[in-house]
């Protein structure tokens, strides 16, 4: 399953330095299976030449109104017949005013008016150009007439200065136009996930952990943002950057995530424990470091919370969904604990299949029995399971 396999992406690059990360863009899109149609402006090709978006794109780059390949003469409307999206990347300042007062006076700004697809604009110009209150009066309008708007980041830029208005890189705007043509089937629904290991500390260097990477959370995180939800995201110690559009928690023990989780729980539709929360934690942490002594060393520990079967056992109990890891008899163990946990879905893995890798095999079990998903990256494991929630989720609000 890929979103871009077979579809179509109109592309709109105007005059800006940031066109260098078109190109990369494009690459990246038409790796992933789109045919794109790339639309210079006059000023967008004096940044990348229609000699770099042919190569990449294997199409004609299209400039002008009066383009006489299009059959019947009319490419302002015919290139986003049948569309997926018209991403215009970059989007200079004076391409949103236009966009702002529906001007027409060029190919990309007629096909932004005469679409029938989602439109998206990924801004980029000098910090000045982005805070002047011209452009955030366009910016706004634009927005409520229904554009999605991509960035802009924060970071230095092309004349030196460093503020907002650099635009997004190619990943990001390959990761947001992903999800944009995804279904929407948590739109409108909070999600609280935990991800990751727990750290329990020993002394001021030391301590209990496990080999969790936070992959598979990090994944289901970002699944969740692409399926319309809003995530918070509350994570143990690990090195990776965070999903977009994920507002993430950093906590290092068990204790601190069930804090931050029992904090952020009010007002959430789904829970999704995917962290691997240590069992037990130091019943002392030394406050100096531990000096080796003796021979042998014993450690007093102490349970931790069970943080999910905490929250499956409220009364106003979000749906939650449990993970289950395990190293053989997964069916016995995984269902088991979906019943003991009071949860509504398990999604239990052999730890040999998706510890620390990039893929992952997972069985979700619920009271219809258990789903097989097969070996698959993990991003795309995780949108399967989403499917599957949001399912879930749906059959419940039929039989209420
Ligand atoms: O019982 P077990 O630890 O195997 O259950 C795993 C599931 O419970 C996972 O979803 C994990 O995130 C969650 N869990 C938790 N708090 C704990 C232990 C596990 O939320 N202290």
């Amino acid at each position: 399953m890929n979103e871009f396999q077979g579809k179509r992406i109109v592309l709109g690059v105007t005059g800006g330095v940031a066109a260098y990360k078109a190109a990369e863009l494009v690459r990246l899109l038409v790796k992933a299976g789109a045919a794109v149609d790339v639309v210079l402006t006059a000023a967008g090709a004096r940044f990348v030449g229609a000699a770099t978006f042919q190569a990449l794109t294997g199409r004609r780059v299209w400039h002008a109104m009066w383009d006489e390949r299009m059959e019947i003469g009319m490419a302002h409307i015919d290139l986003t017949r049948g569309a997926s999206a018209l991403l215009v990347a970059p989007a200079t300042a004076d391409f949103l005013a236009k966009l702002a007062h529906g001007l027409a006076d060029d190919l990309l700004s007629t096909l932004c008016l005469a679409r029938d697809c989602p439109l998206l604009v990924a801004p980029a110009m000098n910090r000045q150009m982005w805070e002047n209150p011209a452009t955030q009066r366009n910016v706004a309008q634009v927005r409520a007439d229904g554009v999605s708007i991509l960035g802009p980041a924060h970071g230095e830029q092309a004349c030196g200065e460093v503020g907002d208005g650099r635009m997004l890189e190619a990943t990001e705007l390959f990761d947001d136009l992903y999800a944009s043509l995804r279904v929407k089937s948590l739109g409108g629904k909070r999600v609280l996930l935990t991800a990751g290991p727990t750290f329990e500390a020993l002394d001021p260097v030391r301590g209990l952990s496990n080999s969790s990477s936070g992959k598979m959370g990090f994944a289901l995180a970002r699944a969740c943002v692409e399926a319309g939800a809003q995530v918070t995201m509350v994570a143990g110690p690990v090195a990776l950057a965070t999903p977009r559009g994920v507002n993430r928690l950093n906590v290092q023990s068990a204790l601190q995530m069930r804090e931050a989780v029992m904090q952020e729980l009010p007002g959430q539709d789904v829970f999704i424990a995917v962290a691997a929360v240590a069992d037990y934690r130091p019943r002392k942490a030394a406050a100096q470091k531990i000096k080796k002594s003796a021979s042998s060393l014993t450690l007093e520990l102490d349970a931790n919370p069970d943080i999910l079967a905490e929250v499956a056992a409220r009364p106003d109990a979000p749906f939650c969904v449990g993970f289950a890891a395990e190293s053989c008899d997964l069916a016995v163990y995984a269902e088991g604990k979906r019943v003991a946990k009071k949860l509504a879905l398990v999604v239990g893995n052999l730890v040999q299949d998706g510890l620390g890798g990039e893929t992952n095999a997972v069985t979700l079990f619920d009271a219809a029995g258990a789903h097989v998903l097969p070996l698959a990256e993990k991003s795309e494991v995780a949108r399967g399971i989403v499917a599957h929630i949001a399912s879930l989720m749906e059959e419940r609000r039929g039989q209420r």
